[in-house]
């Protein structure tokens, strides 16, 4: 497969070229929650703003802030500023962001709870969000893609049945093993909610869509498959069977040596690889997927040279792979904003290969 064949590719997009199977010499790279409270620019833009969800159903604002990391850095995709639990709010679940906390959601936790959420006009309900994709694709550089997203059944339920964020994913873990039919009607209706949430940022302008599965690495084994990778197929398949070709990045946090059946099974195109992933297992699962990731945050916070000699590691052990240059989860609030440059530059000469 190469993407040479089509016509006027010329302009074609790095991560599109990935996709497509090709190994580049310099990886492109973008980072999760590249947008966001380490730099300054958004910190203002949010405080105009007000609460977070306002930010996020403001066409014109959630545009501007997803730009500010393309014109700081020139990173080869934008991801659209939005947030995963903006779906449970559409299904009809209270969800608010008390500051310096966190979300909170009012709980749900039974199956008469989930019959009383809300599918029908979902993308309505969500239309600002598609709103910002159509400004934010019109703004780009033809170069630079535009990421949509939306979280994996598995990671919403997490909140929606914890009513916030938890270490241990508790309330979910019990409800699923305590009644499965009524956890996989939650599963179900997210399931339905995600492949209408993604289908209609792609029709907005998205050019590649990420689904994070961010507590994916709490569940054992079958319930791993059964929570985690097959509602991933199901809005892999979902897509598909609407005609949908755009590539799909899974990110399956915590998956450790399940990568491999998770990218088999549900069909995605790349894999975000977190942290804890070796370089072996990112090379073994570049010949069945392209892989995104996996440098740590906390080195974006530290900087200096521990920072090189990661990145270095990282660029050779990938050279040669279809790989894209990412964290192993999102950028922290305490990251100086000249450390990300300090990596765009890096990783945009090679590393320290260079003489
Ligand atoms: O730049 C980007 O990556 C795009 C925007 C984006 C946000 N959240 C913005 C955000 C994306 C892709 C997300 C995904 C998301 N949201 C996930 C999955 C990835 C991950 O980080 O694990 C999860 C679990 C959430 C839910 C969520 N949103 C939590 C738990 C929190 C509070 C913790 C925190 O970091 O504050 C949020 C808030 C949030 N989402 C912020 C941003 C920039 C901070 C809000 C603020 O400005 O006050």
């Amino acid at each position: 497969m190469s993407g040479s064949s089509k016509p006027a590719a010329a302009a074609k997009q790095a991560l599109l070229k990935v996709f497509s199977g090709e190994t580049l010499a310099t990886p492109p790279i973008w980072l999760m929650r590249q947008a966001g409270r380490y730099l300054p620019e958004y910190r203002e833009v949010r405080a105009k703003a007000g609460a977070f969800l306002d930010l996020c159903f403001n066409p014109e604002l959630a545009t501007e802030v997803t730009l500010q990391p393309i014109r700081r850095y020139g990173f080869d995709a934008a991801i659209i500023f939005s947030d995963i639990l903006v779906v449970p709010w559409a299904l009809g679940q209270p969800v608010r962001f008390v500051e310096g906390e966190g979300p909170r959601l009012d709980p749900v936790t039974t199956a008469e709870a989930v019959a009383g959420l809300r599918l029908e006009g979902l993308t309505e309900r969500l239309a600002p969000v598609y709103e910002a994709v159509a400004r934010t694709r019109a703004a780009l550089p033809r170069e630079t893609a535009l990421i949509g997203f939306c979280g994996a059944p598995w990671t919403v339920a997490t909140y929606m049945v914890a009513g916030q964020g938890t270490t241990d994913q508790a309330p979910a873990r019990l409800w699923a093993y305590r009644d499965r039919a009524g956890f996989q009607k939650l599963i179900d209706l997210l399931v339905e909610a995600s492949v209408e949430h993604l289908s209609a940022q792609i029709e907005a302008g998205a050019d590649v869509v990420q689904i994070f599965d961010t507590w994916a690495g709490s569940l054992p084994d079958s319930e791993f498959e059964t929570w985690s990778v097959v509602p991933t197929r199901r809005i892999v398949e979902g897509l598909r069977a609407i005609g949908i070709d755009t590539p799909i990045i899974g990110f399956p946090r915590g998956a450790g040596n399940r990568g491999g059946d998770y990218v088999r099974t549900t069909g995605v195109d790349a894999i975000g690889c977190d942290t804890a992933m070796s370089h072996s297992t990112m090379q073994e699962l570049a010949t069945i997927a392209a892989v995104q990731g996996k440098l740590d945050p906390l080195l974006l916070v530290a900087g200096g040279t521990a920072l090189d000699r990661e990145i270095d590691l990282t660029i050779e052990a990938m050279a040669n792979h279809r790989f894209i240059f990412n964290l192993g989860h999102g950028i922290v609030p305490q990251t100086p904003p000249e450390h990300v440059k300090q990596l765009v530059d890096r990783v945009r000469r090679g590393g320290g290969r260079h003489v």
